[in-house]
């Protein structure tokens, strides 16, 4: 069993971790060169700041707390009981590109139960962090999701990769067009999540994600009073899922259109 303690202690350090992870991955930025990266597949970028910032996380976590493991992004790793879920750079492309939308993300779970997330975009200097059952914070303020119910006045980001096959990804976008709702997409998933935390979006939509992208950002929707779906508590860590996190009052309508359950306690949020 975690105690509260052990929990606290984390979380100080997911933030301190988040932020040093922050300095090289913005250096990184500013100093970066035109073309200065690999391609890991189709749209699928690599710089070497991924890299460093992950070596950094992980050497940070596993000095800390040696018995914790780290699943990482770029080097994989393992996933204990407690471990730590590290994305070192979302939003590669942007970041490749020139473009200051990419984050740091990184989650703890303690026997696959998503416990704390962090996100920190260091360009904007927007630190996301959520704690189970302690509610969600941007810069120390606490979030709540939109108050959106009408998909005409709503927006929905849907995230793209070629995981998934392009039909698919054209009938669910298909569908939510149909019904009114703006459709954005913006290059990092995982800010995405953030971003329906913040109530800046109402919804975000991905036919697959990994754990990577998506524990962290999850987690802030939920503890921001938004409905989630169920990989967030039955996914299988090291395969990702189906993702979709909604402010409650539009979150049937997205659940119909995308086709991804919700874990249900959203319809007594929609009542309150
Ligand atoms: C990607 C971004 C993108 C999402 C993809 C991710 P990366 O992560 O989050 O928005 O649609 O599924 O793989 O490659 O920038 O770390
Ligand atoms: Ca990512």
């Amino acid at each position: 069993m975690e105690s509260s303690e052990d929990i606290r202690e984390r979380e100080a350090f997911l933030q301190d971790v988040l932020r040093s992870a922050g300095e090289i991955v913005k250096r990184g930025f500013d100093s970066r060169s035109a073309a200065d990266w690999a391609m890991k597949g189709p749209q699928d970028y690599l710089t070497e700041t991924d890299a460093a910032s992950e070596k950094h996380i992980r050497e940070k976590i596993l000095s800390r707390f040696p018995e914790d493991s780290v699943f990482g992004e770029e080097d994989g790793g393992d996933i204990g009981v407690r471990a730590w879920i590290v994305d070192p750079i979302d939003g590669t492309a942007n970041f490749a590109r020139g473009l200051p939308h990419f984050c740091i993300s990184i989650s703890y779970v303690v026997d696959r139960e998503p416990v704390l997330g962090g996100i920190y975009n260091p360009v904007s200097d927007e630190i996301y962090l959520a704690r189970r059952t302690h509610g969600a914070t941007l810069n120390g303020k606490p979030l709540s999701v939109s108050t959106a119910t009408d998909p005409q006045a709503a927006t929905v980001e849907m995230g793209w990769s070629t995981r998934v096959a392009l039909e698919e990804y054209l009938d669910v976008m298909t569908a939510l067009l149909e019904r009114g709702f703006n459709v954005r997409r913006c290059g990092s998933g995982a800010l995405a999540l953030a971003q329906v935390a913040d109530g800046r979006s109402d919804a975000y939509v991905e036919l697959h994600m990994n754990s990577w992208d998506c524990i962290a950002g999850l987690l802030l929707v939920s503890e921001a009073g938004g409905a989630v779906c169920t990989y967030f508590s039955t996914g299988d860590l090291r395969e990702g899922g189906r993702i979709l996190a909604t402010t409650p009052g539009i979150a049937d309508a997205l659940k119909h259109d995308s086709a991804t359950a919700l874990i249900e306690p959203h319809r007594q949020a929609v009542r309150a």
